[in-house]
């Protein structure tokens, strides 16, 4: 039977780059998205940014933009890991975007008609001279237990208690220093204790969805039993904060002036809303998708710090909205590098880009992480010696060597085209079953276990083939009766119908190198399906090299950071990379130079007025008198940077700065020279 499937994973916090965790997470549900596909069913895969929340907005206050702008630019850098590593999102859309207001507000209304929302008031701290209620993280002090210092609001980092902020001693905002003041305020909450609530999640936490499969993993279900108690207990829920005060980067909460909803809450209502656009962008019915009584299954997958918010407040705020609930949390680990941790901002030791930048082959990294995953809540240890055994002795010795052993008899001797003597039933059979039984595998994220039972396979085409001999046939093959060449061909050609068979198998994994398969070897029009896996291909065509094997010294590369920049004849090295974007927030112009004075007092300063094009001039102070007469320089053209904000100086305010190469080192005679377009050009013109 055909399924529909709406696959998320977690939303990003926009406010820095993806790192390996990330990358996890995505190729994980990429490939169960591309299994169920390949098994006929259809899938929507959406992501997006989450781009609310004090962090955000903090973040960018002190690099003097818009929050939209700092979420834009990390939405901007994310297509080229996700294209990097064949993360096939059907869309990604943005948590601060009119579908997810639009949503959360709907969803928030209809729980407040049900009667889950209530306000009450609540006390805070407060910093004074910021003018903003502090998030825990922003408040450090002293531990009220070890007396440690420094420690934040909510946990000691030394003795591991938890508290409240207003348990700290001497607190201090984190923004400004100031010590924070206690200050009231209403807050609005989501009543979780309800009892209609906790008996809805005891059911939902404990349920199969409509395919017999269990909604939660057992160690999921056990975390939660523990937060809503068993048949007879008393739940241990406590109500959750839904609302924050202005100033917040965040959706305004209806009819409640000056609040905004906490961003957890239209975080997850992300997932509604990038699945509304791709809907609206695609042509599916967004409402038919999402109706309680819609087949649709609705899967999660998320890391194991975020199961509080999935598996309680999301399904509850669902249903008491009137929508579909999840089907289906997958909860994957954190992964660990050479068995350390990481740091959930930093990430590990392991930089995404870098790998891609240093030549590595995404598809390395795919099969690695899938021969390490499973179906339950464990930590993942990237280790660099088994990275490279996997990828070379199984990946590439293995599974890729079949094809280059098989494949040059047949497109040497026999035209690219494959006989098989006898029956292929058996054969057909056999390659058909394994491939259900990986099938099932990736359908229940046990792809360790897949990988185990391709290679199994591929083990026992290599050794058919070995034992079959054939290059001891091929080497009297022109003078050989048409038995032997009909054997050879046969050899072969069973080979490169378990080499078909087992690139079926891994298509979901190794996307890119199995479509190569499918239609530069085998001829194919289309990608694989899991029904292509016990069919044995009739001809091949000539193929270059399908994988490079890993060089270890690629993994000292990626651990390595990056080599120091060298000194140049300038004096100084390389500044530390920026992107485009970064360089286009500085504005530069052609300015003509419209007069040039000496400055009384100074003997390194002339005053230039520009002419940008403006209609006004400009007054620059720039430090060139060294090398330029002024008269020399009147008339002339140059380039300024005209959004440089003006800078008060002893002898006046300086409107911009006029570029001039020099020397690092001042004391060189190596002079100064000031920038001067080529003709043609005219005040006002953006340099870019
Ligand atoms: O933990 C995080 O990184 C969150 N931004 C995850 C949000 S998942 C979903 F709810 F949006
Ligand atoms: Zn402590």
């Amino acid at each position: 039977m055909s399924r529909t499937l709406f696959v998320t994973t977690a939303l990003p916090y926009a406010n820095g780059s993806f790192h390996i965790g990330h990358i996890m997470e995505y190729i994980q549900a990429d490939i169960w998205v591309r299994s169920m596909r390949m098994a006929g069913h259809t899938v929507h895969f959406v992501g997006a940014d989450d781009a609310h929340g004090a962090p955000i907005m903090l973040k960018a206050e002190s690099e003097g933009i818009t929050p939209q702008a700092l979420v834009a630019r990390y939405a901007a850098e994310r297509p080229q890991y996700l294209n990097g590593f064949h993360i096939a999102f059907d869309h990604w859309h943005s948590t601060d975007s009119p579908e997810n207001i639009e949503l959360s507000q709907t969803i928030y209304r209809r729980l407040k008609d049900a009667g889950f929302i209530y306000s009450k008031d609540i006390e805070q701290f407060y910093d004074p001279v910021k003018g903003m209620f502090l998030p825990d993280r922003y408040i450090k002090g002293e531990c009220p237990h070890c007396h440690a210092k420094d420690q934040y609001g909510d946990a000691c980092e030394v003795c591991s208690t938890v508290y409240s902020p207003t348990e700290l001693i001497e607190p201090y905002s984190t923004l400004t220093n100031a010590r924070p003041v206690l200050r009231s305020s209403e807050h609005f909450f989501f009543r979780l204790s309800d009892p209609r609530c906790v008996e809805f999640l005891r059911e939902w936490v404990a349920g199969t969805n409509a395919n017999g499969d269990k909604r939660l993993q057992a160690e999921v279900l056990a975390k939660t039993r523990e937060w809503l108690g068993g048949e007879d207990e008393e739940a241990n829920l406590a109500d959750w904060d839904i609302s924050r005060d202005e100033p917040y980067f965040g959706i305004p909460i209806p009819d409640a002036p000056g609040k905004y909803f906490y961003v957890w809450l239209d975080a997850p209502v992300g997932y509604l809303a990038s699945l509304k656009a791709y809907c609206d962008k695609a042509g599916f019915d967004f409402h038919a998708l999402t109706d309680p009584a819609s087949g649709t299954e609705q899967v999660h997958f998320i890391g194991k710090d975020i199961v509080y918010f999935h598996a309680l407040f999301w399904p509850a705020m669902l249903q008491f909205a009137g929508l579909k609930t999840p089907d289906a949390l997958n909860v994957h680990g954190f992964i660990t590098v050479s068995g350390e941790k990481m740091s959930k901002s930093r990430g590990t030791g392991i930089s995404p880009l870098r790998y891609l930048e240093i030549g590595m082959d995404a598809e390395w990294m795919r099969y690695y992480i899938t021969a390490k995953l499973n179906s339950h809540v464990e930590d993942l240890d990237f280790n660099p010696d088994d990275f490279v055994a996997r990828v070379n002795s199984d990946l590439v010795g293995k599974y890729v060597n079949i094809a280059s052993r098989a494949a040059n008899f047949i497109s040497k001797l026999f035209d690219g085209r494959l006989a098989y003597a006898g029956d292929t039933a058996a054969m057909r059979e056999e390659f058909a079953a394994v491939a259900a039984q990986v099938r099932d595998d990736f359908e229940h994220r046990e792809y360790g276990r897949a990988i185990r039972r391709i290679m199994a396979q591929a083990d026992l085409i290599n050794q058919a083939f070995d034992a079959a001999q054939p290059w001891v046939l091929a080497k009297g093959i022109q003078t050989a009766d048409d038995e032997t060449r009909a054997r050879l061909q046969d050899i072969c050609s069973r080979a490169l119908a378990g080499f078909k068979a087992l690139s079926v198998m891994l298509a979901p994994v190794l996307p890119v190198l199995t479509r190569r398969v499918a239609r530069e070897l085998f001829g194919e029009a289309r990608d694989f399906l899991w029904s292509d896996a016990g069919a044995p291909p009739t001809a091949i065509t000539p193929f270059k090299h399908l994988m490079q094997r890993v060089e270890p010294k690629m993994l000292d590369a990626l651990f390595e950071p990056p080599a120091a920049p060298q000194a140049t004849p300038g004096g100084e090295p390389i500044a530390d990379l920026i992107d485009i974007k970064d360089f286009a927030r500085i504005d530069l112009r052609i300015a003509r130079i419209v007069a040039a004075e000496e400055v009384d007092g100074s003997d390194k300063l002339l005053r230039l007025t520009l002419d940008v094009g403006e209609g006004r001039h400009r007054q620059v102070f720039s430090g060139i008198k060294a090398s330029y007469q002024p008269g020399d320089l009147v008339d002339k053209l140059t380039v300024v940077v005209a959004n440089l904000a003006p800078r008060k100086m002893r002898f006046g305010v300086s409107e911009g700065m006029v570029l001039a190469a020099s020397h690092a080192d001042e004391n060189t005679d190596a002079g100064i020279y000031v920038l001067h377009p080529w003709p043609g050009a005219q005040p006002g013109m953006r340099i870019s």
